[in-house]
């Protein structure tokens, strides 16, 4: 056997003994599956080895040859670890979050070379598990073929059976299968695996993500007769309606013959019996589309027989598609297609990449209830239940190789660029990703990976890739051999440009692209976002502004936003809200908490951001047109039509309903329709009309209840656009007279009010430099003052004004702060945005309306604390306190407040959620204006302009009434 360091530092070396990739369906003497039922689940010829196994972890590569993995090895000392697994999540080995840096000391294609001392990787070198089984072979296989099959294993591992070495293999994302007949014998069996977390397939592995390693997809053994059907691949042809199977066969297949059966939606099954040389095709009467709107699936079954003796089952589901590129527009399924897509990482928070299938199904439902029509498998194939469950509920798939190169090659032509060392491993990249994948309708477009420069490695990958499969290919880092164009983290002005042909295609830091990786611009190409508006802690802003942006102009095909949920890990035996990320394991390097930048949390509990974009990308949207007295409606969908669904409506005029009805809209995708406007407008009064549209052909999935799109829609003048307030509707000044006056006595206040610029620091203010440029700003440096009135009877004023000095050009926000002390506030009331967290530049899915919480209930626990739980545009708050005194603040502008059971500095200081304990006292801030939060990216892209507080004078004046119990 080769020397271990033979293999794990050769970059040629990505596997020996490895099966062809096939697409997956593991066999079965199933004849029929019911509807919903995933594929991957089909177990009657399969021996699963996920459980219990023997475990020894070292820090680094044990002593080769020691008989590990002989039968008789005496592994009673070993420890046992539950399978799969990543094994740092288990306990052992230290997980690492980097960004790009390589873990390990940088030196192509080794990985054993000594880091810095104060690296992870200093000891923990290269971490082994070695895991052992036994089982016992069932007695009705004997004589059959075996393949052992590995889900996924990070970066490298080897395998025995009985002590006969069965193969090696890397490419930690995509299955490793070995056909193992010759080392399985009748009764007990051992398999013995090694795995190393670094080898040099590592370098192409270097994605923004924990550094784990484990067996973390399902480890089975399956059994074949010695005829059996090594790979099927369906092309589905909605223009010839048929569907075609290109079966690659095992064994002897004269005088075989393979069955083609087709199930549809309607007309019943069809179905072909050829020789098994013969490539089977089923014709049928009509087909429906799929689409992620309207996912319409045909299943297929494909029997292997010799006369009537079933041979081989195997189970797909298929679906019909067409796509063209005219025009620099997608066009799928005869429609330009926009892509509401999400960058997602396979992460849970307790189990690293292990993921569980209950997991998967609240991603799919919670994706597609925040209207995202697409996902990308960032950056690398998924756990194959995904693909199922993106067939099945509807998301385009933009499926991502498992090659990444950043901390060498990013917008570079590094590695593995124009060097052939590093070709094989790229193209079995490449390969495993299409073979395996490609029989999903969901799986729209294919990418060649992310952030590995260029070179002939993809100019050969992508053709390679274009053999295997006709679907578009994207690929950022070189849109020189893709079908589309695409750049990471474009703002919407950059989109403009680009649309106007005027743009210029860089780096995310400014680099200069080179011809050969982008060619000229501009290009014929529709333009899709790999990657946008990054979410990262309290972001998410200046969302429709993108997609305004992006339904302007035809070539713009929308984008993935970064990223789906936060890669926040619960260390064992944590404080309930903990969530680790980079160097909270006394990991080195790590990039903090820059693995923290989803809609989601790590559990799944939406961050404010999540609201925003549903709101924006909701199906259905609205206008009032007060004039002509008419409400409309039209659909954005493209396939899908909305048949007698419920609009509920109601005419709020202050905040209370002055009227409400429901009737019933249906729209053909695409279609507009407008009605009367259903109750008469009040006189008086600040009015918005409240739709809630419930749709009556709910897909299954969805949250009860949980409707198709909620419009607010102003009668009066639509709210401008800026950080500014406008006025405030309701404001009436305070009758009688008011002197100047102290600052007034508050129940429970801790110290006397006072006018606050700034914020604790957002990732984003910190990504942009804003803290940097603001620090250490207080407000006794610039020219602010604060005056107070007395008037009768509770009533006070406070009258705030700021003057910029030359070096204070910019402020965070405006205001005034409050701090009372433990248990002295009992509830809040309001009218203006809510009821969930807003800023200026976030604040579509906040509706103006009345609502009550209780104080503690208001701040936002981002997973790295920071500003948070502003509630904006409001015209009345009323605080109650716990002796039942009650406050009400209004202002001849509109304005905002923020309450939180904690004080600013304990925000500043606390580096996790889980710190920021309650401790009884509250801090309010009323807020003449806050600048936005920002949302393009998080290192370098500021709040927009006209969310920014760049003034040079400002004043506010708040009103407050003090009323007894
Ligand atoms: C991108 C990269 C992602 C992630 C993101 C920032 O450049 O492709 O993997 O690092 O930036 O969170």
């Amino acid at each position: 056997m080769l020397p271990l360091l033979s293999l794990l530092e050769d970059p040629t070396m990505v596997g020996m003994y490895k099966l062809p990739p096939r697409s997956t369906a593991w066999p079965t003497r199933q004849l029929e599956v019911a509807p919903g039922q995933l594929l991957f689940d089909l177990d009657d010829c399969r021996l699963k080895l996920n459980g219990f196994w023997k475990f020894r972890w070292t820090p680094t590569l044990p002593e080769d040859g020691d008989g590990f993995a002989a039968a008789e090895f005496d592994d009673s000392g070993w420890d046992e670890i539950v399978l799969p697994a990543n094994f740092e999540c288990a306990g052992y080995g230290t997980p690492i979050y980097s960004n790009y840096t390589y873990p390990f000391h940088c030196d192509p294609p080794h990985v054993m070379g000594e880091p810095p001392a104060d690296w992870t990787t200093f000891v923990e070198r290269n971490p082994t598990g070695r895991c052992r089984r036994r089982f016992t072979l069932p007695a009705e296989w004997g004589g059959k073929r075996l393949v052992l099959y590995f889900g996924a294993v990070q970066s490298a591992f080897r395998v025995w059976v009985n002590g006969g070495f069965a193969g090696y293999s890397e490419n930690s994302m995509s299955p490793a299968e070995f056909d193992v007949t010759g080392f399985v014998r009748p009764g007990e069996n051992l398999i013995a695996v090694e795995v190393y977390k670094y080898c040099s397939g590592s370098y192409l592995e270097d994605q923004d993500f924990w550094r784990l390693s484990g067996i973390f997809r399902d480890v089975t053994l399956y059994a074949t007769e010695r005829e059996y059907l090594a790979d099927v691949r369906l092309a589905a042809s909605a223009a010839a309606k048929t569907v075609r199977a290109e079966i690659v066969y095992g064994g002897d297949t004269a005088g075989l013959t393979v069955e083609l059966r087709v199930r549809t939606p309607r007309d019943g099954d069809f179905a072909v019996t050829v020789p098994a040389d013969e490539i089977p095709e089923v014709a049928l009467p009509a087909v429906e589309l799929w689409s992620a709107e309207l996912p319409v699936l045909y299943p297929v079954r494909v029997i292997l027989k010799r006369g009537e003796t079933v041979l081989d089952v195997r189970h797909y589901r298929t679906g019909f598609t067409t796509f063209e590129i005219r025009d620099r527009q997608f066009l799928f399924n005869g429609k330009p297609l926009r892509f509401h897509g999400v960058n997602r990482h396979e992460h849970d928070p307790r189990r690293g990449r292990a993921l569980t299938l209950d997991g998967m199904k609240t991603d799919i439902r919670m994706i597609k209830e925040a209207n995202f029509d697409a996902v990308r498998s960032s950056h690398y194939p998924n756990d194959p239940r995904w693909y199922e469950l993106c067939d099945l509920y509807g998301l385009y798939v933009l499926d991502e190789a498992n090659i990444e190169s950043h901390g060498l090659s990013y917008h570079a032509c590094v590695l593995p660029g124009d060097d052939p060392a590093w070709f094989p491993s790229v193209f079995d990249r490449i390969e495993r990703l299409v073979k395996v994948n490609r029989n999903h309708v969901s799986v729209t477009l294919w990418s060649l990976g992310n952030e590995a420069g260029y070179g002939d490695a993809f100019t050969e990958g992508a053709k390679l890739l274009r053999s295997l499969d006709p679907r578009p290919i994207q690929y950022a880092d070189m849109n020189a051999v893709a079908d589309f164009d695409s750049q990471t983290y474009p703002p919407p002005a950059w989109l403009e440009e680009y649309a106007g042909g005027n743009a210029e295609r860089k780096g995310e830091h400014g680099e200069i692209p080179h011809l050969r990786q982008h060619g000229a611009g501009p290009s014929s190409k529709p333009f899709i976002m790999n990657e946008y508006a990054h979410a990262m802690g309290n972001s998410t802003g200046n969302f429709p502004e993108y997609w305004e942006t992006i339904e302007k102009h035809p070539c713009l095909a929308g984008g993935f936003l970064w990223e789906w949920c936060e890669h926040g890990l619960i260390p064992a035996g944590a404080e309930p809200g903990f969530f680790a990320y980079g160097g909270d394991f006394g990991d080195v390097p790590n990039n903090g908490n820059f693995c923290c930048d989803g809609l989601v949390r790590a559990d799944r509990i939406p961050n404010p951001g999540l609201a925003e974009v549903r709101q924006v990308q909701q199906p259905v949207r609205g206008t009032f047109d007060r004039a002509a007295n008419r409400l409309s409606l039209t659909s954005r969908f493209l396939f899908r039509s909305i048949r007698g669904a419920e609009l509920l409506w109601v005419l709020l005029r202050n905040g209370g309903a002055a009227a409400s009805g429901s009737l019933r809209v249906s729209l053909a995708p695409g279609e507009s329709c407008s009605f009367d406007a259903p109750a008469p407008i009040p006189a008086d009064g600040e009015c918005f009309w409240r739709l809630t549209l419930l749709d009556s052909n709910a897909p299954h999935w969805r949250t009860p209840g949980l409707p198709l799109a909620e419009l607010e829609l102003p009668v009066g003048e639509p709210e401008k656009r800026g950080v500014l307030p406008g006025a405030n509707p309701l404001y009436h000044a305070p009758s009688g007279a008011f002197h100047a006056a102290s600052a007034p006595e508050l129940p429970g206040l801790l110290e006397p009010p006072a006018i606050v610029l700034d914020r604790a620091v957002t990732d984003n203010d910190r990504g942009c430099g804003f803290d940097r440029r603001t620090a250490g700003r207080r407000p006794e440096d610039c020219a602010v003052r604060l005056d107070w009135e007395a008037g009768a009877a509770g009533a006070f004023r406070a009258r705030l004004s700021f003057l910029a000095q030359p070096d204070c050009p910019e402020i965070a926000r405006f205001g005034l702060r409050f701090r009372f002390g433990s248990g002295s506030l009992a509830e809040v009331e309001y009218y203006g945005r809510g009821p969930g967290e807003n800023y200026c530049d976030r604040r579509s899915a906040a509706f103006v309306g009345r609502y009550a919480a209780a104080p503690e209930s208001l701040a936002t626990a981002y997973t790295r604390p920071q500003e948070n739980g502003r509630r904006g545009d409001v015209r009345e708050l009323a605080i109650r306190f716990a002796d039942g005194r009650r406050l009400t603040v209004v202002s001849p502008e509109l304005f905002g407040f923020t309450l939180r059971p904690y004080s600013s500095a304990a925000l500043e200081t606390a580096a996790h959620a889980a710190e920021l304990l309650p401790d009884g006292t509250f801090e309010l801030i009323l807020d003449y204006a806050q600048r936005g939060v920002g949302g393009d990216d998080s290192w370098g892209c500021d709040v927009h302009t006209e969310y920014r507080l760049l003034c040079s004078e400002l004043s506010a004046v708040f009103d407050f009434q003090l009323i007894p119990e």
